[in-house]
């Protein structure tokens, strides 16, 4: 029998979603599991939105024009007015969530054996897709002391080959929360017109930024051609099921590789995008983001604090996005330890699952101490949440020693 391809072999399964069947098991067992492992908000969506989905008036449910459907690009397009960035015809496409949006960045860049430059550590799926088709992730080591924001640019330069096509990063970033400055962003800039890179700047987060501006890419106008945005409303709008993200860049070829790929998936979700158009014709639907970020900001403070009673604790406060990479240095296998809080420990009932760190990593021997916790629950779960954390920290350390006494 022929086995699958090489290619599909080297991905690795999402550090988010692989151990997920252990806490199916732990349900079973009557465990109740805080899933702080997956970005998934349970803030409702928008009702604006919802009314958008459920009043559209449709007969047929055809395929959509694969580019989007003329409203919501009109409707994306007044959107990045709203942000002072003014885009033409043709400069922005509607895709199938932001995911569908980094695939078409990394496949129009790119052509297999070719480099992308990526600050780790970085959205997993990045690397599965990079490997998928034959591109290299070239991982720029950012470190937990430094917020995880880009070493001096230098140390990335010294990165840059004859290979390299691209930088690519999420701003703010999952899973670290870092906010890039200004300052940084424009050391990158002028790194990727020094070297004729492109910069792929994925920004589902952007508005749920606490301290500071998050800079869009487009905020940079000399970059031009050489700017790819990667955008979402998952996020933003708590509308991961929508499955509605676009690709918005100024340089002409890029936009035809994108017409292209976009007619060879056909289109994109017909329903959500009238969610999306009543969204933002909704003359109070900026309000309703902020409230969507004021929810997060409280949540990132509440998680925050409460980690900090955890003896030996290593973390920044992240700017933006809703997670935060932290380092348990009573840890040496956070993938052990995730396992051990889903199979073999309970406070009362209850546990917790976060995101072992390795995952996160290109560069072997990463992130074993380190942890990613998505802030997406109410904060007395996540008060709840952490003293649970705590307790299953001791519990494994307790049970590491008497296994290594056992074995001594
Ligand atoms: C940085 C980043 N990019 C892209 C995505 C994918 O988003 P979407 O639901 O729009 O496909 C995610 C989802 O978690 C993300 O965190």
């Amino acid at each position: 029998m022929r086995n699958v391809s090489e290619r599909t072999l080297a991905v690795k399964g999402s550090p988010i979603r692989r151990l997920v069947p252990l806490a199916n098991e732990a349900k079973k067992r009557g465990i109740h599991v805080y899933h702080l492992n997956i970005g998934q908000p349970d803030i409702p969506t928008p009702k604006a939105f919802m009314d958008g989905v459920r009043n559209a008036s449709i007969d047929v449910l055809s395929y959509s024009p694969a580019p989007g459907i003329s409203e919501t690009i009109e409707a994306l397009h007044d959107f990045y007015a709203d942000m002072g960035v003014e885009l033409d015809e043709g400069d922005l496409r509607v895709t199938i969530g932001g995911s569908e949006a980094f695939v078409f960045a990394l496949q129009i860049t790119c052509d297999a054996g070719e480099e992308i430059l990526v600050p780790e550590p970085f959205y997993p799926n990045y690397n599965g897709h990079a490997i998928i088709n034959g591109i290299n992730v070239v991982p720029i080591t950012t470190k937990i002391e430094d917020g995880f924001h880009f070493p001096p640019i230098d140390e990335i330069e010294r990165l840059v080959t004859p290979k390299t096509r691209a930088i690519l990063f999420s701003n703010p970033g999952n899973p670290t929360g870092v906010g890039y400055t200004r300052e940084e962003l424009q050391g990158i800039v002028d790194l990727a017109l020094k070297y004729d890179l492109f910069v792929i700047s994925d920004e589902p987060y952007r508005e749920l930024m606490y301290d500071g501006h998050a800079t869009s890419i487009l905020e940079f106008p000399e970059l031009g051609q050489n700017a790819i945005l990667v955008d979402s409303i998952s996020k933003r709008l708590s509308a991961c099921g929508a499955r509605i993200g676009c690709i918005v860049s100024r340089n002409k070829d890029v936009m035809a590789a994108v017409n292209k790929l976009t007619q060879i998936r056909l289109s994109a979700p017909t329903f959500a995008q009238h969610g999306l158009v009543a969204f933002l014709k909704d003359p109070n639907y900026k309000q309703e983001i902020e409230a969507i970020k004021t929810k997060f900001h409280a949540r990132r403070d509440t998680l925050y604090d409460a980690l900090q009673t955890i003896p030996g604790v290593c973390c920044r406060k992240p700017e933006g996005a809703f997670y935060i990479f932290v380092k348990f240095p009573q840890i040496d296998d956070s993938e052990e330890f995730v396992k051990f809080m889903l199979n073999d420990f309970d406070l009362d009932g209850e546990t917790v699952m976060v995101a072992p760190g390795a995952g996160f990593y290109a560069t072997e021997g990463k992130g074993h101490d380190e942890v990613r916790i998505a802030y997406v629950l109410e904060e007395p779960k996540l008060i709840r949440a952490v003293e649970i954390l705590k307790a299953g920290l001791e519990a494994f350390v307790e049970q590491r020693e008497r296994v290594a006494a056992t074995a001594g």
